[in-house]
């Protein structure tokens, strides 16, 4: 579709950029409509508008990024997801069982990026076998880690990081991109102490823990240096990147914020197949509907767009029939096999000074690092507070094996990821040096979901992450407290550590569970809520080319569409998804 105030494009308002109130927009009828501009949204805007004949409108529900302080320096993540704030959609999950029935806060960014606004930055791709697993599940090659591959190079940018230091011998430069547009780097300021502490580690327990020079190879288990979506000392977000000046001016891309999503309109059904005539959305308490002439794309994440399709009567049709949703496509898996990793923390106190703790127990050192970090981009606050990360496997005669079938897509893929680094685990002691260790079970085996409560599109879905339902995610979390521990029994940590803050070494397994249960919490990683099946599969809500089954001109685009949780953080699979995603877009419109 060929816009006119695009040929016209002269008056301001034709410049594409971002817009608070729907009545400064050039129309409400594109060619795409994408909804939510987080990891996948603003890719796909992005991507789809590199061709000028298209024209795109996203929707999100949030607010600007724009000078949010507390979202473009690193070390503020904390500040962002503390609490209810106007940055968050402010979740909580029901009561979850494993968890000794604590309903705990999941915490989703209510803002432009979406979730990579306010998220650790962590910078992890899984393992190749993760992705030959997608490959296979959806019996599409073109979800391998070979075939995707050139996505994850169109979207980084490696970057050198804020304090220039010299890089060799902390990654591997071949399975990197220079060329794509979201920065990563290694760290840009240094704990040469603790550093060294945990390189010696691998050289002391190298069978158990053996340096990796890069774990986003492909093949991750071992140690390796840390790397974020950081870049030249600041938070690199989809925001930030994909909707940078050189883009955002595009007269073809149009970003609506405040915009809520609550359904999809008038269901058309011919020859079985349902089409869409628009999408709903609300703004200062007025509804309005947005056309899109060839696609809508949904992207509002893993919680986001199952909410939409249920809303829109899509999903199972007893259950929306018995909330007096109408059903319009039968698709049962909606909001079902939510996959979730849960996580654990374990610190100790010891005998260094070269720990964050300082800054965060002293006023005027904090002034000093913050000022540091205005005037220059450098200095603490340029990453978070981890220096590597240790991926690693429960061991094979695990007696858990004896029951379960190990979940990992293969023998290169860890169970469990250690995030490693200083200072105490809450940030707020008043005085003392801590390192501090955060567990994830990367491989879940609980599956939790996503449902509506009424019929009433701005109530908040309810959200059942499922953390540690089973007996496999409790065996492992266990595990992985003891690999923390056993990590730190290497001897060079002998005159560094002076005590566990908690000791969970000597515990019973009953007590180990019951401190589990009442301090892990799920690790804001949601994915499979609109899994992605083979085309001829008897479950799952998108075909391997991402449109919905059973629909036309809908497809979805997030994290939501993952078969199966990779041994990662979702932002980098939720970015290969989006960057492969727009592609066959492009293919199907071409
Ligand atoms: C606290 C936290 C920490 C994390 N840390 C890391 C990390 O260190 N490393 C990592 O790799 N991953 C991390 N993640 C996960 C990662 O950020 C997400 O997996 C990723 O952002 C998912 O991308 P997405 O596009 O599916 O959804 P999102 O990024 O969540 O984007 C969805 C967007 O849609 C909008 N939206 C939702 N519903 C509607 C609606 N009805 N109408 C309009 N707009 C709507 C939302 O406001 C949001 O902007 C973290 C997540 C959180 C919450
Ligand atoms: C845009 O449309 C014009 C006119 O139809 C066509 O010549 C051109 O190739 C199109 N551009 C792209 C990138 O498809
Ligand atoms: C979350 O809570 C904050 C503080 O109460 C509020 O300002 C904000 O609007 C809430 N977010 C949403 C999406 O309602
Ligand atoms: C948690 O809730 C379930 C279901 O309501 C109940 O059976 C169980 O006893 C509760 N557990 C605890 C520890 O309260
Ligand atoms: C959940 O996923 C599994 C495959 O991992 C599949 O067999 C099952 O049918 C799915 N369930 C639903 C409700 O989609
Ligand atoms: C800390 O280290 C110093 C110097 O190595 C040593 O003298 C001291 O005993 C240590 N303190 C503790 C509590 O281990
Ligand atoms: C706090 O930091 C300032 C600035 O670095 C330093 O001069 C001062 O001694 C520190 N105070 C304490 C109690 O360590
Ligand atoms: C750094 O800059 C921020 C934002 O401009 C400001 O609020 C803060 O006071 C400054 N801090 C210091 C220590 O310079
Ligand atoms: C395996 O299952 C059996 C029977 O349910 C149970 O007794 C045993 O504890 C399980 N083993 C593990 C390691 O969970
Ligand atoms: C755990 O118990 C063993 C054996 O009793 C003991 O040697 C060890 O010091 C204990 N570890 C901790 C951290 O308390
Ligand atoms: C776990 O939490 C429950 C409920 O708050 C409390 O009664 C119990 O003492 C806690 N257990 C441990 C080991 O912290």
């Amino acid at each position: 579709m060929l816009i006119p105030w695009l040929l016209l494009g002269v008056a301001k308002d034709c410049f594409a950029k971002i817009y608070e109130d729907v009545s400064d927009l050039p129309g409400l009828e594109h060619d795409f409509i994408i909804v939510g501009a987080g990891a996948a949204g603003n890719v796909v805007a992005n991507r789809l508008t590199e061709n000028p004949n298209f024209s795109a409108l996203v929707l999100e529900a949030g607010v600007s990024n724009e000078g949010v302080i507390d979202a473009i320096v690193p070390f503020f993540y904390a500040n962002l997801i503390a609490g209810p704030n106007i940055y968050e959609w402010n979740y909580t999950t029901t009561p979850q069982v494993g968890l000794n029935n604590r309903s705990v806060p999941y915490s989703r960014a209510h803002m432009l990026g979406g979730c990579t606004s306010h998220n650790g930055m962590v910078y992890t791709r899984g393992s190749a076998e993760d992705y030959d697993r997608w490959a296979d599940v959806t019996k599409d090659p073109g979800w391998s880690w070979d075939s995707l591959l050139p996505y994850f190079f169109k979207n980084e940018k490696w970057t050198t990081p804020a304090d220039n230091h010299d890089t060799r011998g902390e990654f591997n430069p071949a399975v990197h991109s220079t060329h794509g547009i979201n920065s990563v780097s290694l760290s840009g300021s240094r704990w040469p102490v603790f550093e060294n502490q945990v390189i010696q580690t691998t050289r002391e327990f190298p069978e158990e823990f053996p340096f990796n020079l890069d774990y986003n190879s492909g093949e991750p288990l071992g140690v390796g240096w840390i790397q974020s979506t950081i870049g030249g000392g600041k938070r690199s977000s989809s925001a930030t990147s994909y909707l940078g000046p050189q883009y955002i001016q595009r007269p073809n891309l149009h970003v609506l914020l405040h915009a809520q999503v609550s359904r999809l309109l008038g269901p058309q059904t011919t020859k079985g197949v349902v089409t869409f005539g628009g999408v709903e959305f609300s703004q200062g308490g007025s509804l309005f509907t947005a056309k899109a002439s060839k696609e809508i794309i949904l992207s509002a994440g893993s919680v986001g767009t199952p909410a939409i399709l249920l809303n829109s009567g899509v999903g199972d049709k007893n259950a929306l029939t018995a909330l007096g949703i109408t059903s319009v496509l039968d698709l049962p898996s909606v909001g079902q096999n939510a996959t979730e990793q849960p996580l654990t923390f374990a610190s100790w106190s010891v005998n260094s000074t070269q720990t964050i703790d300082p800054i965060e127990q002293n006023a005027t050192l904090f002034d000093e690092v913050y000022a540091q970090w205005n005037a220059s981009h450098t200095g603490p606050f340029t990453n978070l507070w981890a220096t590597h990360i240790a991926w690693t496997r429960l061991d094979a005669s695990s007696p858990i094996f004896e029951n379960v079938t190990d979940p990992a897509a293969g023998p290169k893929t860890p169970h469990i990821e250690i995030l490693v680094g200083t200072g105490s685990q809450s940030g707020d002691e008043p005085t003392g040096n801590f390192i501090s260790f955060t567990m994830v079970v990367l491989t879940p085996t609980s599956r939790g979901s996503i449902t509506l409560q009424s019929n009433n599109p701005f109530d908040p879905p309810l959200i059942d992450p499922g953390t540690l339902v089973t007996d496999f995610d409790r065996f492992a979390t266990r595990e992985s407290i003891k690999k923390a521990y056993r990590f730190v029994e290497a001897p060079v940590w002998k005159d560094y550590i002076i005590a566990p803050t908690v000791n969970l070494l000597n515990m019973s397994t009953d007590a180990l569970d019951e401190f589990i249960r009442n301090n892990s919490s799920p690790a804001a990683h949601m994915v499979s809520t609109a899994a992605m099946s083979a085309k001829d599969a008897s479950y799952g809500v998108v075909n391997p080319d991402l449109l919905v089954k059973g629909a036309s001109g809908l497809r979805i685009i997030d994290a939501s569409i993952i078969p199966f949780m990779p041994s990662a953080h979702t932002q980098a699979p939720t970015y290969v998804v989006a960057e492969r995603g727009a592609d066959l877009i492009k293919e199907k419109w071409k």
